[in-house]
């Protein structure tokens, strides 16, 4: 239990400084009301006009999304980000607690952050560092550490969970004033620096999730096309919070609470925001994506406008008022689909197997622009683990469910998640999850050893009883096998021509047989140049021409790396284009742009 209050919110009028009146596009009003607070004395103001700030991002998804919210809400209230942390007024860390890895890089930051503090106060900080800066921990592992970690690391200015993002510009604006306090007054004064839900509170009415003002930082989203992904085309959008499924391994239903849904109508008009900025991308972002459940009339504010709400039950059934108006997911991907056509590409991730009924299937093999790509964890091939994980779903299912989209979709891309090294896993148990991968054939997986995380199900009753020497032998044996996997489907791509959305540029050097270059998701591309004749004759042609290396991304997500002697390679970032696939690796295809 923590020994914090829940959450303290300090003030939430919404005419100042961290209130949620001016969200996206802030008011000169406001603004200036916000500097008038100035404390004077220090070379940090109470505005955000003079401050400037270094956001770094940890893990998921869902952070890069909160990370880009984070970035709208303090940019409209005038703090200006840095691309490096020396010399920034204010050094954010959006953090992960899924496994302790992501932890640990943080802590290692803020082991360093704290000898820079030090060195401010004693006066010798480096050229380039302002002496006491503002350092904040926001996101899952804020939620998680508590007040643990404002006593460990007691240079940690403010903390923020990811359910009360909303109040960030506040305790940064607390935190810079405390700084001007005595030791004395400054220790009392910390506690104003901290919003966390505590890791007991769960939302558990649909009142309460309704008047959940988090709502505000994704309907006031401040999309800067200059900052977002893919040259402003890209953009991801929550239509879920929180997750109740409580797999016994994971943190994330109590770092992000309970399950709260957007009213459709909400996410519908970001979408169409989004793509009125030149958006032609948008991934739905849930953690279980496909348990999106609405049900109208529930939850309205006075306003008669519809409100987030709790979602369903974690055993998937719905509640009583299921018999009410509702919008599912499948409805609210047709809605997308169709209400917002200048989205070429709609995605959602990530989906649960469980949850997904043939109306969803039916939904993406009638609408064009939804892309042919899944992601759905699997996690493990045994079913007793799988019922120790409390998934909820048998090796079975799992088959079946592939097989269903396979028959609706036969051109889909499926991507899946494996744990391996659960408490009590045999060599038996990991064999049966080798053999559930031979069978699926996911064109690819992200693989973990199993991380015990403080406050789950799994740590409190399971001992992490695999040795890691294992948990590694296990971990390279199903990397290896999804190696051989991803090459063989990426194989039978060869010959067929996909739409190719181009996320990025990299230029080769044109002079060395090897080449390396930065994929999406730090996959590092690797090849020689053997490859057909055809391609031998490109890439010598162009290494004289300077070529250009392109990649991108297929409706079912495949990376596809083609090269362009494009006067304006630029141009050709964000948009999709016709390619043929020439060639494949284990993570990548090779194409040749088919102009028309
Ligand atoms: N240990 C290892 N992997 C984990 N994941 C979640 N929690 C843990 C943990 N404690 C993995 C799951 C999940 C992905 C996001 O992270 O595979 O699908
Ligand atoms: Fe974690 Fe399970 Fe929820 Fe995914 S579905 S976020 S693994 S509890």
């Amino acid at each position: 239990m923590k020994d914090l209050p829940l959450s303290i919110a300090i003030h939430d009028d919404p005419t100042r400084a961290g209130g949620l009146g001016f969200l996206g596009s802030a008011p000169a009003e406001s603004r200036e009301s916000a500097n008038e607070r100035t404390s004077g004395t220090d070379r940090i103001q109470a505005g955000g006009a003079s401050r400037t700030v270094y956001l770094e991002t940890f893990g998921c998804q869902m952070n890069e999304l909160d990370s880009e919210l984070v970035r709208g809400h303090l940019a409209a209230l005038g703090y200006r980000f840095v691309p490096h942390a020396e010399g920034a007024d204010v050094v954010l860390y959006n953090t992960c607690s899924v496994r302790e890895q992501a932890e640990q890089k943080v802590w290692s930051r803020l082991g360093i952050m704290g000898k820079r503090k030090q060195a401010g106060a004693a006066g010798t900080a480096e050229s380039g560092w302002s002496s006491g800066f503002v350092l904040g921990v926001i996101g899952c592992m804020a939620e998680r550490e508590g007040p643990t970690m404002m006593r460990r690391f007691p240079h940690v200015d403010l903390m923020c969970g990811p359910g009360e993002l909303d109040k960030l510009p506040m305790l940064i604006d607390n935190a810079c004033r405390t700084r001007a306090l005595d030791s004395l007054e400054r220790a009392e004064a910390r506690a104003a620096s901290i919003a966390l839900q505590g890791n007991n509170h769960r939302r558990s009415s649909t009142l309460a999730a309704a008047s959940d003002n988090l709502e505000m930082l994704d309907l006031s989203r401040a999309f800067d096309p200059d900052r977002a992904e893919h040259a402003g085309r890209s953009a991801y959008v929550r239509i879920t919070r929180g997750c109740n499924k409580f797999c016994t391994y994971c943190v994330v239903p109590f770092t992000r609470g309970a399950e709260v849904h957007r009213p459709p109508q909400a996410i519908i008009d970001e979408c169409r925001r989004l793509a009125d900025a030149g958006v032609i991308e948008i991934t739905l972002l849930g953690q279980t994506v496909n348990h999106y459940h609405y049900v109208h009339g529930a939850a309205v504010g006075a306003d008669g406008m519809e409100l987030p709400q709790v979602g369903g039950r974690a055993n998937g059934q719905r509640s009583a008022v299921s018999a009410q108006r509702s919008t599912s997911f499948a409805d609210l991907l047709r809605r997308i689909h169709d209400e917002v056509p200048t989205i070429e590409r709609l995605r959602f991730v990530t989906s649960y197997p469980r949850d997904f009924g043939d109306d969803v299937l039916a939904v993406m093999r009638d609408s064009p622009r939804i892309c042919r790509y899944l992601h759905v964890p699997a996690q493990s091939g045994s079913n007793r683990i799988l019922r120790m994980m409390n998934r909820g779903y048998s090796v079975q299912e799992y088959l079946d469910f592939i097989e269903r989209a396979r028959a609706f979709l036969p051109d889909v891309c499926i991507a899946g998640d494996f744990i391996v090294g659960f408490p009590t896993e045999t060599d038996d148990d990991f064999a049966q999850t080798c053999e559930l991968l031979e069978r699926v054939r996911l064109k690819n997986s992200f693989i973990f050893k199993y991380s015990p995380r403080p406050g789950t199900t799994a740590i409190e009753r399971f001992e992490d009883d695999v040795p890691d020497d294992v948990k590694r032998r296990r971990n390279n044996a199903l990397l290896a096998l999804q190696g051989r996997i991803s090459a063989e489907v990426h194989r039978e791509w060869e010959g067929r021509e996909v739409d190719v959305f181009v996320e990025r540029i990299s230029r080769t050097s044109g002079s060395s047989d090897r080449r390396t270059s930065r994929a999406p998701h730090g996959v590092e591309l690797r090849w020689e140049r053997k490859g057909t004749a055809r391609s031998m004759r490109a890439s010598h042609a162009s290494a004289e021409v300077q070529e250009v290396q392109l990649s991108g991304r297929t409706s079912g997500d495949l990376i596809v790396v083609f090269s362009s002697t494009d006067q304006n390679p630029e141009g050709l970032v964000g948009r999709i284009v016709r390619a043929r696939v020439v060639g494949s690796a284990p993570l990548i295809l090779r194409g040749e742009v088919i102009h028309k």
